[in-house]
């Protein structure tokens, strides 16, 4: 019997669609700072997620600490945190025992041709964050290209995931590119796969080309974020209209 892909919700655009209206509201929970990102999350539990995966960004562009804190109290699934490889950001996973990391890229000095972690190029201070995340029981994941160079130095890393970037493929998903495309995701994910490592996959997935994805071997969990929030907002755009227009029947004057 194969396994069931496990489906990671990235809700980071809740936040992002909160923030554009409530950015120097102070306090992000509860009241009429909406969305509150919290809320998402449980009702994506709620509909089978199988866990909740956020950004904190340097920029605090969407997720802020404090969000981060409140889905790690409040989520029943597991909780996987993206982050920078930075001293700040290590000591916060420290503090709030995410389940999983996934290490990205955030400045440009980290990032590969294609935009995944460049883990080969930086490799002894991805093994020191492997370490130190590890040793705190925090499962390690690192965003990584499909490039066998990179898979190799996942490898070594002492991490026992990667996440395979499929923004490349998502991207040439309309061209002549998809297929090659496809081919580099199921090389690096046998490669992943027979070097011992955990393989998830995640960027630019959609309704459309989670097709091609299904042919990767190996897949364990996706993160998809984007294309879910996206399709949240149009099934219930009718919904939202229809319960404002009922609230604003006036009273018969008498
Ligand atoms: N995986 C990683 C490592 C990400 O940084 C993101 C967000 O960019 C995603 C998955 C989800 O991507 P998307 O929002 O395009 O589905």
């Amino acid at each position: 019997m194969t396994r069931p892909l496990l489906l990671g919700v990235n809700i980071d655009h809740a936040a992002t669609l909160r923030q554009a209206r409530y950015r120097d509201a102070g306090r992000t929970c509860g009241g009429v700072i909406e969305p509150d990102p919290v809320a998402v999350a449980l009702l994506s539990e709620e509909a089978g997620a199988d866990g909740i995966t956020v950004h904190l960004r340097e920029d605090r562009r969407h997720m802020q600490e404090e969000d981060i804190r409140r889905l790690r109290a409040c989520i029943r699934t597991r909780l996987n945190l993206e982050m920078a490889c930075t001293d700040f950001m290590v000591d916060f996973a420290l503090g709030l025992k995410p389940d999983y990391v996934c290490l990205v890229p955030e400045s440009r000095e980290e990032v590969t041709t294609e935009g995944g972690l460049d883990v080969a190029g930086g490799f002894p201070r991805v093994v020191e964050v492997v370490r130190a995340l590890t040793d705190a029981g925090i499962q390690v994941s690192l965003f990584v290209d499909p490039e066998l160079r990179q898979i190799n130095a996942a490898a070594d890393s002492g991490a026992g995931l990667v996440e395979l970037h499929t923004g490349a493929y998502a991207n040439a998903w309309h061209g002549a590119g998809r297929e090659d495309e496809l081919l580099r995701l199921r090389r690096a994910a046998d490669l992943a796969a027979g070097s011992g490592l955990t393989v998830n996959a995640g960027h630019g997935i959609n309704y459309h080309n989670i097709a091609g994805i299904l042919t990767v071997p190996h897949l364990h969990e996706l993160n998809i974020g984007h294309s879910i929030l996206s399709r949240a907002l149009l099934t219930g755009m009718g919904e939202a209209v229809r319960t404002m227009k009922a609230r604003m029947q006036r009273q018969p004057v008498a």
